[in-house]
């Protein structure tokens, strides 16, 4: 029988901008995150001839497929598996929603290889698997708020903190630019490491840490608000401050900003934004109207993309 795996997308709230080792993805830091629950990967793997793949029923011929291939490879290395595999992918991640969609890919993918080959890992070593295809896909083996800490490459999984939080906490994607990213996040945290606040981000690691799982404990959307937003701040300005500088906002980023500072007035929101010059507004459940409503009139021809807590990986 088919094993399809399904794992959903992630959005750092303190985040991952730094490796100690890139070729396991070793975090400088350890994260938080958000599991959300409208974007999903469902991945699949099918015995091949020849190393092959499908992304939303296209054949794959490029950097990502390079990318897919090598990081197989290295699973197929870790289990003494030499078969050439076919992966189909199913990306229900709306591109342009700057919602990066290598989380549920590289969780689903890890999944997906584990359950083809019976490998009957746990969460944990599932973790670190796809932390091994990328960063981010550490944190989307789990659901609801999870931590991903920095440690070796046994010890640098994630860990759910609250699979199954109660707190009615959305995130509202604003889509401003359709297009990939320029610069990677493999890149952009090179050039980040060159910044002279560089070390001081990495001092506040621990604090911050301790400062969100307190409030994730406490359900405290204010503080979990802001503190989301000082991470992603201070992840953009040691952009901005590194030499040479370099940034992924755009003016729209800008103009959005200037936007929700005016509506902070009269409404709880946070923002954070990744490595990408979308905007993301976090807000209580009750809000997003109100909010949704307020940034259509103020935007012209604007996307939003509501969401809220999603599940770990599963087999459909
Ligand atoms: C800004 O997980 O895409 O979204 O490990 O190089 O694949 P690689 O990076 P990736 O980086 C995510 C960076 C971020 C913050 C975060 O998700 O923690």
């Amino acid at each position: 029988m088919r094993k399809i795996a399904r794992a959903h997308t992630n959005i750092a709230l303190i985040k991952y901008w730094g490796k100690q080792d890139p070729a396991l993805r070793l975090p400088l830091m350890s994260s938080i995150s958000m599991t959300l629950d409208n974007f999903y990967t469902d991945t699949y793997l099918e015995k091949s001839s020849e190393n092959q793949f499908i992304l939303n029923g296209q054949v794959m011929d490029n950097k990502l497929s390079k990318r897919v291939f090598d990081y197989l490879d290295l699973l197929k290395r870790e289990f003494g598996i030499s078969e050439n595999l076919k992966v189909v992918s199913e990306n229900h991640v709306p591109t342009g929603a700057g919602l990066a969609s290598s989380s549920s890919a590289f969780a689903a993918l890890a999944y997906a290889f584990s359950s083809y080959f019976d490998l009957a890992l746990d969460k944990q070593e599932l973790s670190r698997l796809a932390r091994i295809g990328s960063g981010s896909a550490t944190r989307s083996i789990y659901g609801g708020f999870v931590k991903w800490q920095k440690g070796d490459d046994q010890t640098s999984v994630a860990i759910p903190l609250d699979e199954h939080p109660t707190l009615p906490m959305h995130l509202l994607a604003i889509e401003l630019n359709k297009a990939p990213k320029k610069l990677s996040s493999t890149k952009g945290m090179q050039l980040a490491e060159k910044s002279p606040f560089y070390k001081t981000w990495l001092d506040l690691n621990d604090q911050q840490i301790a400062d969100m799982e307190l409030a994730i404990k406490e359900q405290d959307f204010t503080k979990i608000g802001t503190l989301a937003e000082e991470s992603a701040m201070q992840m953009h300005a040691i952009n901005f401050a590194s030499r040479p500088f370099f940034t992924y906002f755009e003016p729209d980023t800008l103009k959005v900003l200037a936007i929700l500072q005016e509506l902070k007035q009269s409404v709880e929101l946070y923002v954070t934004i990744d490595a990408g010059p979308n905007v993301k507004v976090l807000c209580l459940a009750k809000d997003v109207e109100f909010i949704s409503k307020y940034l259509k009139k103020h935007l012209e021809s604007v996307e939003l993309v509501d969401t809220s807590f999603g599940q770990g990986v599963q087999l459909l």
